[in-house]
């Protein structure tokens, strides 16, 4: 059974918009974990424009569950990292122009300088997974530079229209299994909403599935802990004759 790990940023998104004190990723956090979450990541970006180097530091001192710290793979992130030890680091490609990360890293085009930064950032005792498309040579080379773990990017399947989400979705799967052939652990997330995550969640050794936009979306009707509620509950018995939503 997977877990769910939610993407607090877009608090920060809302909170930055003013540039004022509220909404506090790192109050709310809190009634994420009340809701079931599993693990609660930040992406602390190079232009801060959401998560700020305050927020990460209380919620290193608060969260209960377990801190994912997304991250591009500097010089500057490293050593913030090695200061805060959360659970895990997740590698991110990081553009300034993007709204959201839009793909998954090139492991193969950038294999000596992400071992050695895997190499920093495992030494001090946190596994550190790669965000990457679900392609054989990434996942082979995401197993030569040491990575514990790799996020699988599921942004193709969401954004995939009705007839094309089952090869989309057989990406996914094919590439969890080819994780875990070479002792990869598997997570996987971007854009999973409560329409698409049941086939995700379904996915034979899937372990944490990371999802924020829709949670944080869902959270202005109805409160963040009954949003992650409602997800946690999907991820946790997603239904196999529901495959991709309506
Ligand atoms: N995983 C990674 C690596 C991400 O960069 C993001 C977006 O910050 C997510 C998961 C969550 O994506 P979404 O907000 O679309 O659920």
């Amino acid at each position: 059974m997977a877990s769910l790990g939610v993407n607090i940023d877009h608090i920060a998104n809302v909170r930055q918009a003013r540039q004022t004190i509220e909404p506090d990723p790192v109050q709310l956090a809190f009634l994420a974990e009340i809701g079931g979450a599993d693990g609660i990541t930040v992406h602390l970006r190079e232009d801060r424009r959401h998560i700020q180097d305050r927020d990460l530091q209380l919620l290193r001192e608060t969260v209960k569950s377990s801190l994912n710290l997304e991250m591009a793979a500097t010089e500057e992130m490293v050593q913030i990292a090695l200061n805060t030890l959360p659970e895990m680091v997740t590698i991110v490609p990081e553009k300034r122009e993007e709204v959201t990360t839009e793909g998954g890293l090139s492991i193969t085009a950038n294999e000596k300088y992400l071992k050695n930064v895997i190499e920093q950032v495992q030494s001090s005792g946190i596994p550190v997974s790669l965000f990457i498309d679900p392609d054989k040579e990434q996942l082979e080379a995401s197993a030569r530079v040491g990575a514990t773990w790799i996020e699988l990017h599921t942004g193709h399947y969401a954004e995939a229209s009705r007839q094309n989400k089952p090869l989309e979705l057989s990406k996914i799967k094919e590439g969890a299994a080819i994780a875990r052939s070479l002792g990869l652990r598997v997570n996987a997330g971007h854009g999973l909403t409560y329409q698409n995550v049941e086939a995700v969640a379904l996915i034979e050794g899937m372990e944490e599935l990371n999802i924020g936009h829709s949670i944080i979306a869902r959270s202005i009707a109805v409160g963040l802990t009954e949003a992650v509620r409602e997800m946690k509950s999907l991820v946790q018995n997603p239904r196999t004759e529901y495959l991709f939503g309506k």
